[in-house]
């Protein structure tokens, strides 16, 4: 399978940054054909105007960074998955940290996400990952297994392999305090088993998994050259367009 990389954008730049970032990545595109699967994740009220300046790009995945589970309703402030079909949006961040951390997701909603995007042929970019707590005192297996398997409950095994799962280890993201490339494959390597456990060994090999957590043009060999890493969710390093390109490069 190829890499796929994730650009993060989080709640970052404006019309005006999207316009010039847009610019200069498909200057880039043109001197150098990259080898891999990438794309964006926009913030809502950009995602409109990002998606119409970049769709252009063969193959680009123009993906959301959280969508409501119901398809319309009294929740205000959230973006349902049908306002994101309506747009042929048909990708999605769910359970990111900060969703988590800030906006009280659990894997109970996140749960709800995945299982009504795959109902309607969208693709969850699922995020799973421990704390800095749960690594020291080495629950962190337990606490990822726990995620998925609840994250995962009632899927079906013919959607599962839609499912892209990104392991951001809290304490790597956003820090410069990026994972080292054993812990980061170990993991990938866990979660694929419990894929195994859950589904069979062909949708495990079919699942593309992602490391996230300070990724960028200069660490991300050694993640790529892991065996069960197959990408990257990358954040502040996908806000420069030079910065991102570079990295997709090494994919
Ligand atoms: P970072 O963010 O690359 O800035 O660490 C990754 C993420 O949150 O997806």
């Amino acid at each position: 399978m190829k890499n796929i990389i994730i650009g993060n954008w989080k709640m970052n730049l404006l019309e005006k940054d999207i316009e010039k970032y847009a610019d200069s990545f498909k200057k880039l595109l043109k001197e150098e054909k990259i080898n891999c699967d990438f794309g964006f994740a926009i913030t809502g009220i950009n995602l409109l105007f990002a998606k119409k300046l970049l769709e252009n790009i063969k193959g680009v995945i123009i993906s959301s960074q959280n969508c409501h589970y119901q398809t319309n309703g009294a929740f205000t402030g959230e973006t349902s998955y049908t306002q994101l079909l309506e747009h042929e949006i048909n990708y999605s961040i769910i359970g990111h940290s900060e969703r988590r951390q800030y906006f009280n997701e659990t894997d109970i909603t996140v749960n709800k996400k995945v299982l009504v995007m795959l109902k309607n042929k969208m693709f969850p970019i699922l995020c799973v990952g421990e704390t800095d707590e749960e690594r020291t005192n080495k629950t962190f297996l337990q606490v990822i297994e726990s995620q998925i398997k609840a994250s995962l409950n009632g899927v079906d095994k013919n959607d599962a392999s839609k499912i892209i799962i990104a392991y951001e280890p809290i304490w790597a993201i956003g820090t410069g305090k990026s994972a080292t490339s054993d812990d980061a494959e170990e993991m990938c390597a866990f979660i694929r088993k419990i894929i195994i456990d859950l589904f069979d060994a062909e949708v495990a090999q079919k699942i593309a998994i992602l490391y996230g957590g300070s990724v960028n043009a200069d660490n991300a060999d050694m993640y790529f050259s892991q065996k069960n890493i197959n990408g990257a969710l990358v954040g502040g390093a996908s806000l420069d367009p030079k910065l991102f390109f570079n990295l997709l490069r090494k994919a």
